[in-house]
């Protein structure tokens, strides 16, 4: 299946006036891989790539870290959460403007509700379709593949499986058999090695990296090119607070910094041709910092209505 980029068709063509509208699942089995790193920091990454690009974050984990990192605000609990807009099949009321101009859906105080109407794996799909959102919409997941994992799956136009070592590729084998068993086409799934020692040597001359790689070649599983690495600096910025911060914002020095850019590159070459996304090779700004204060309705290239 090979390294993306290394698509064989032409790219899906978008309209450079346009926004891109795609969906992108995170999903492993694993807990600790980077999932929410990685969702968090790319929601952020697509925002600097093209800062009219309206991105939205939906978190199904009940960790709350969605709401710490991007809340400008104590949401006002009328102004609803996930669970709303479940309820009401539509994001459409409980999507908010968040820090680095990023939208998110507040997390509802217990996700386990959810789950209970979530039988239906198609039914986030349908939400979504009903939400008026020109943009990107990014799903951070739960360790597990049970009812919300599935949903987002379904709902996703591409799956990113963070790989780490031995023990999550073979937990990302049961994402692959997921989108089997559901009748999903595995080139929904693109496989990224996340919070790999490149240092780690399994053999004489063999990292564990290479290693993976070759597995993850051997099993014919898409992947994207880009390796995201293990950094202190990064564990520091995400375990130093309650709030996660952007490595975008705050570790820019870093490996994994470059690294990000690469995968948001690869993610958006992937999804609708990079070059007719940005414009030309757009500079990689630093725009949308974290705020104090609400900005207007409609700053940061908020949700067009139609
Ligand atoms: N690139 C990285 N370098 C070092 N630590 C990281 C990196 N990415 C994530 N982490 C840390 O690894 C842990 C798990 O990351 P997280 O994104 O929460 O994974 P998941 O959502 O899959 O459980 C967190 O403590 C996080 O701070
Ligand atoms: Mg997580």
């Amino acid at each position: 299946m090979g390294t993306f980029p290394a698509v064989s068709e032409a790219p899906p063509s978008t309209d450079a006036s346009d926004f891109l509208r795609a969906t992108v699942a995170v999903s492993s089995n694993k807990g600790g891989v980077g999932k929410t790193t990685v969702v968090t920091n790319l929601a952020i990454y697509l925002r600097a790539l093209r800062e009219d690009q309206p991105v939205a974050l939906v978190g199904l984990d009940d960790q709350r870290i969605l709401d710490r990192m991007f809340e400008i605000e104590a949401p006002a609990a009328a102004r609803g959460n996930l669970k709303h807009g479940w309820a009401e099949r539509s994001l459409d009321r409980v999507l908010r403007l968040g820090q680095y101009g990023v939208y998110y859906v507040p997390s509802p105080p217990d996700v386990s509700l959810l789950k209970a109407r979530a039988e239906n794996p198609r039914t986030l799909a349908g939400i979504l379709a009903r939400t008026d959102w020109r943009g990107i919409i990014l799903i951070d997941t739960k360790s597990d593949l049970e009812a919300l994992t599935r949903n987002a799956i379904h709902a996703a136009d591409r799956v990113i499986v963070p790989i780490a070592d031995w023990a999550s590729l073979e937990e990302a084998a049961k994402t692959f058999v997921l989108l089997e068993r559901d009748r999903l086409p595995i080139d929904r799934a693109r496989v990224v090695f996340t919070l790999v020692d490149r240092r780690s040597r399994v053999e004489r001359g063999t990292t564990l990296l290479e290693r993976l790689e070759a597995e993850v070649e051997a099993r014919g599983w898409p992947r994207y090119g880009t390796t995201i690495s293990r950094s202190p600096r990064v564990e520091a910025l995400n375990s130093g607070s309650g709030c996660p911060a952007s490595i975008l914002h705050r570790a820019r020095g870093t490996a994994v910094h470059a690294e990000l850019r690469s995968l948001a590159h690869e993610l958006l070459w992937d999804l609708a041709g990079f070059e007719r996304y940005v414009g030309a090779a757009a500079p990689l700004a630093t725009w949308g910092r974290r705020v104090a204060a609400r900005p207007a309705d409609g700053e940061y290239g908020g949700p067009r209505r139609r």
